[in-house]
């Protein structure tokens, strides 16, 4: 039974995250059949509010309300009254007021979808909150190892790139190590974040090999250059040169790992164009079980018995 609001993953015991990915995995094979009809959620209303750009979150919701049966409407920030000067707390609840059932919101501010749930009637889901959390993210990688590997438990996951900016690292960190796997980190020393050793089993390395060498899954990050303040790396290609995961690097490995990456991805910084095309990539598997675990949420969430 989840809570009124997802806001991190410490909002999910261990055996919700587990009944969320069964679910999202048979979804899976439902859309892969071709279903795209569900009626579900048949007289919901799902809001999207994005203050931060977005391609995948936003679809996905947005998709997985409508293939449910939700109406869905998706606010367009930038030409709505939030350019006028209205609060978060007022534009909630309007919200409100127009019925909405679920307002999925992504904001810069790591804490402003928990501000908002405080306020307002309708269910909220975070769609990433600043350095905060990004909990469906994690969910849909999560997915992405359990349907590759059947499982979570023992995998050894290595995160590589920018650590300190990434809300992606962290819900992973605390959702991996709570369903039971390994993790190990590699980052410039710049881009390490302070205490994240502390969330679990997780393993900081001093170099990519040690990070990598047993890996079941490396994970890259997107170097976040909207969040940085100037002078953490020298520049994009030197970051690739030192930093950045390519074809050398897991050819030698002794077993061959998957390959994922939340998105937007540069490439050939943080991956080499060959890694990301690679057999071992799984980068679209990833969106597509975006898609599925975000109907598994808004489900789970708004689904009447
Ligand atoms: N991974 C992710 O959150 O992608 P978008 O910014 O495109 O939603």
């Amino acid at each position: 039974m989840l809570q009124k609001d997802l806001l991190c993953l410490k909002d999910l015991a261990k055996e919700d995250i587990q009944a969320l990915l069964d679910r999202g995995s048979e979804i899976r094979d439902l859309l892969d059949s071709g279903k795209k009809d569900f009626d579900t959620l048949k007289g919901k209303n799902i809001t999207t509010l994005f203050y931060e750009n977005s391609t995948r979150t936003m679809t996905s919701f947005s998709n997985a309300g409508k293939f449910l049966g939700a109406t869905v409407s998706n606010l367009a920030v930038a030409s709505s009254s939030v350019k006028k000067g209205e609060s978060l707390i007022d534009t909630g609840e309007t919200l409100d007021a127009l019925k909405t059932d679920l307002i999925v919101i992504r904001h810069s501010v790591a804490g402003a979808p928990k501000f908002l749930a405080e306020n307002v009637k309708a269910h909220v889901v975070n769609a990433g909150d600043g350095l905060h959390a990004h909990p469906s993210q994690a969910l849909l990688d999560m997915l992405t190892m359990q349907r590759y590997f059947g499982k979570i438990e023992g995998l050894n996951v290595a995160i590589v790139g920018d650590i300190k900016h990434s809300r992606v690292a962290r819900s992973n960190i605390y959702g991996l190590t709570t369903m039971g796997a390994k993790v190990k980190l590699f980052s410039p020393y710049t881009l390490r974040a302070t205490g994240i050793e502390k969330m679990g089993n997780v393993e900081i390395c001093d170099t990519l090999t040690d990070a990598i060498q047993d890996a079941d899954v490396i994970m890259g990050l997107r170097i976040q250059l909207e969040r940085q303040q100037q002078g953490l790396f020298p520049s994009l290609s030197e970051y690739f040169k030192y930093y950045g995961v390519k074809e050398s690097d897991i050819k030698n490995l002794k077993k061959q790992p998957i390959i994922m990456h939340p998105g937007p991805v540069n490439r050939d910084v943080e991956l080499s164009s060959g890694v990301i095309d690679g057999s071992n990539s799984h980068i679209l598997d990833q969106v597509s079980n975006g898609l599925s675990i975000r109907m598994a949420i808004l489900e789970a969430m708004l689904k009447e018995n």
